[in-house]
């Protein structure tokens, strides 16, 4: 996509020490229009909306591609939330005219271009550290099913298979094995990495790690036996776990020739990203049995479905839906814990204020202080918001989640589209309603703002 003119380009970091050069937070007081902040793959706001209406209109868009998302939100949205279901590369991106920040829901950035991000001015934040109990829980929970085949036995018993007596169970068991004293592998000794290791260690794994980029001593603290290479790990290993960050250059570490490296008969379990295996050649092995079981709560392509799949047919396969992570705790922690760092992006200065930004090093970038002299777009945006949303600009009047959903051609349901505009007629109410009173409270919705601030502040 073409790009617009030098002087349209957002505003640029300027030279001098990071502090100088951090932009300052999206223009948000009652001289400015409320900015617009969007959830682009998702409908459901509830628990977003509370954290942000006192600042900002929150809009979502249920998209699956940029191609979904209305006109509105590329021009106008400042801030944008995201799960995993959506792309954003820098096409993408480019495609967004105001964006200053955007917030993953989750941990993993890698549906992100967050290098082009940073070219472009837009910060991208991430959740570390959200639900590193749930995925490293679920991981042991198929790390078990593997050893003790309790998945394939009950799905034995659900068909009406009757097992009765040790012959029997010897043969509806098979393959069950003895966890202690095996090697678990651990690759990338992160959070859920480590977390898994804990747990491993008290089921009676002898566990050891592979882990190139952090520092020596870890071992020690955990008491594990850390290995130098990835095949050091596959050879001593009777039971491999990714727990890695997908980047451009393990995209596929587990292949033909690193399964070839594997202890032949050993499992494999993968809840950190689908791109890390090949998943022709795990089928591959799967079936010669190279590889005994494997449990992927992650698929290079998701949803994961029977039909498509090359794992299709393949035998001691457990798939779980990347749902690793999910409890209704982490669940609700986890937006609440994203809606905060927009909230900081948007009240305080970028990058500074925010926690986890991930693309710091690309906001800095040389590169971009040579062209910083064009005049703010966050303002223009200011300008188009107030054009279209004339009563934030008095600062601060709740308004309820407005849906900015896919442009008619993409809305498949009627209802959806019902549902729009039922919620388009009560923002109108609510600005209607905000008229009457927008003196006092707009005095009282900038008190209540910064009360929050300090809330959030310590969180
Ligand atoms: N299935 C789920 O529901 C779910 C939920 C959250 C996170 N995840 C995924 O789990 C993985 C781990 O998350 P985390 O929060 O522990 O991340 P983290 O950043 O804390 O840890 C990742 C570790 O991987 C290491 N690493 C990177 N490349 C490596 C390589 N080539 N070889 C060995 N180690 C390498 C890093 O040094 C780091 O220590 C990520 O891929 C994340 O996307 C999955």
């Amino acid at each position: 996509m073409e790009r617009g003119p030098k002087s349209s380009k957002r505003p640029r970091i300027t030279d001098g020490p990071a502090s100088a050069n951090a932009r300052s937070g999206v223009p948000n007081g009652p001289m400015h229009a409320r900015p617009l902040i969007a959830l682009l793959d998702g409908r459901d706001c509830s628990v977003e909306m509370p954290i942000l209406k006192d600042i900002a209109t929150v809009a979502f868009c249920d998209a699956q591609s940029t191609t979904e998302i209305h006109e509105k939100v590329l021009n106008e949205a400042v801030g944008a939330l995201m799960w995993h279901t959506i792309t954003l590369t820098r096409e993408d991106l480019e495609k967004f005219k105001a964006l200053r920040i955007i917030v993953r829901i989750g941990s993993g950035v890698d549906n992100i271009d967050i290098k082009a991000a940073g070219e472009l001015g837009v910060a991208v934040c991430n959740v570390p550290g959200f639900g590193v109990e749930e995925v490293a829980d679920t991981t042991l929970s198929l790390i078990l099913n593997l050893y003790r085949r309790s998945h394939w036995l009950a799905n034995e018993v659900a068909a009406g298979k009757k097992i009765n007596g040790p012959e029997q169970v010897r043969d509806a068991a098979k393959g069950c094995a003895r966890i202690r004293g095996d090697t678990l592998g651990i690759i990338g000794l992160g959070r859920i990495g480590s977390a898994v290791a804990l747990r491993a260690k008290v089921f009676g794994f002898n566990v050891i790690f592979h882990d190139p980029y952090i520092p020596d001593g870890i071992e020690k603290s955990l008491g594990l036996t850390r290995v130098y290479s990835l095949q050091e790990l596959l050879f001593q290993s009777d039971c491999v776990s990714l727990h890695c960050t997908l980047n451009e250059q393990n995209h596929h570490m587990i292949h033909d020739f690193t399964i070839k490296q594997m202890r032949p008969g050993a499992f494999l379990v993968n809840t950190a990203r689908g791109g890390l295996i090949d998943e022709t050649a795990l089928a591959a092995a799967l079936k010669d049995g190279r590889i005994r079981a494997a449990a992927l709560d992650v698929n290079e392509n998701e949803p994961y479905t029977t039909q498509t799949s090359p794992l299709r047919e393949s035998p001691n396969l457990m798939c779980t839906p990347h749902a690793a992570w999910f409890s209704e705790q982490s669940y609700q922690e986890l937006r609440e814990m994203a809606a905060a760092e927009v909230r900081r992006g948007i009240t305080g200065r970028i990058p500074d204020n925010l926690r986890n930004c991930v693309n710091k090093e690309f906001l800095h970038s040389p590169g971009m202080r040579a062209s910083m002299n064009g005049p703010s777009m966050s303002a223009a945006a200011a300008a188009a918001l107030a054009s279209h949303f004339p009563m934030h600009g008095g600062g601060g009047l709740p308004l309820p989640v407005v849906p900015i959903l896919p442009h008619p051609a993409g809305m498949t349901s009627p209802a959806v589209a019902a549902a729009a505009a039922a919620s388009l007629a009560a923002a109108a109410a609510a600005q209607q309603q905000a008229l009457h009173n927008s003196s006092s409270n707009n005095n009282n919705n900038n008190h209540n703002s910064s009360s929050r601030d300090k809330d959030n502040d310590s969180d």
